[in-house]
């Protein structure tokens, strides 16, 4: 059965969306004060900025909730975008933002691993998953990897991959909207994963263990930057080539 409340939130947020926008609208000056309107702004300049511009990019969201406090700020970017979650109620309401939407509910872990058939090939995917802590039995977006790489078109001229990228788990820790009782096993995870026992990881660190996954499915990190969401965690975004020398 639909939540009341998921419709309520979602829709209060809509208007307020509204509003941030018609205020522009009406007030150019305002909008020119405002660079940043949201955060997902400076994605897209970080690529144009490196040399991977998103020109109407089709996008793969699979932690997209109902795309209201991310996701709906890149639709005017891009050409298509899949917006899946596990709650059926966001996934309802994630289709309602924009014709472009294809909203898809499910669990992105296995749809990523087990190859649905209702997912694609894309020029950007981004992983805005739980932050803390081990849900499920899953620890950030470890389980995408390497699978996640499977689903960048070959033939893009440009493919990035933006994931939420934790620089200080203590600090994240320290804040109660993050403060988990599984974060010592998440440590243990994330060791495992970056291949370092130091808990404060920087981009470099990161981008080289992302390499290590990417090479797995016949893609390189050639570069990356953070786009900065906190002080302890940022989109971590990957510009990916082709690894001539993979199959
Ligand atoms: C940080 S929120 C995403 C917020 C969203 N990007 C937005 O713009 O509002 C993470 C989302 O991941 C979803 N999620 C958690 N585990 C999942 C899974 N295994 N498969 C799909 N979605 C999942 C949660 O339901 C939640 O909506």
């Amino acid at each position: 059965m639909a939540s009341v409340s998921a419709d309520l939130h979602y829709w209060t947020r809509r208007a307020a969306i509204a509003g941030i926008n018609g205020l522009h609208a009406l007030a150019p000056p305002l909008r020119n004060y405002t660079r940043v309107v949201f955060h997902m702004d400076t994605v897209f300049w970080l690529c144009a900025a490196h040399g991977y511009p998103m020109e109407r990019p089709r996008i793969l969201d699979p932690f997209a909730g109902a795309g209201i406090n991310m996701s709906h700020s890149y639709l005017d970017r891009v050409s298509e975008a899949h917006l899946c979650d596990i709650d059926q109620d966001a996934a309802r309401l994630a289709g309602k933002l924009d014709p472009k939407v294809t909203s898809i509910h499910g669990d992105s872990f296995r749809m990523i691993n087990e190859g649905d058939d209702r997912l694609g090939l894309y020029d950007m995917i981004v992983l805005d998953n739980n932050l803390g802590g081990i849900y499920h039995g899953f620890c950030e977006h470890f389980d995408a990897m390497p699978a996640v790489f499977r689903y960048f078109d070959p033939k893009s001229e440009h493919a990035v991959l933006a994931l939420n990228f934790i620089t200080d788990p203590e600090m994240m820790n320290a804040d109660p909207r993050f403060n988990t009782p599984s974060f010592e096993d998440q440590m243990a995870e994330r060791a495992a994963f970056y291949g370092t026992a130091s808990r404060r990881i920087t981009p470099a660190i990161g981008a080289s263990a992302y390499d290590r996954q990417a090479r797995k499915q016949g893609w390189k990190v050639v570069g990356h930057a953070l786009a900065p969401r906190a002080e302890f965690f940022g989109f971590l975004l990957l510009f990916l080539e082709r690894e001539t020398a993979a199959a």
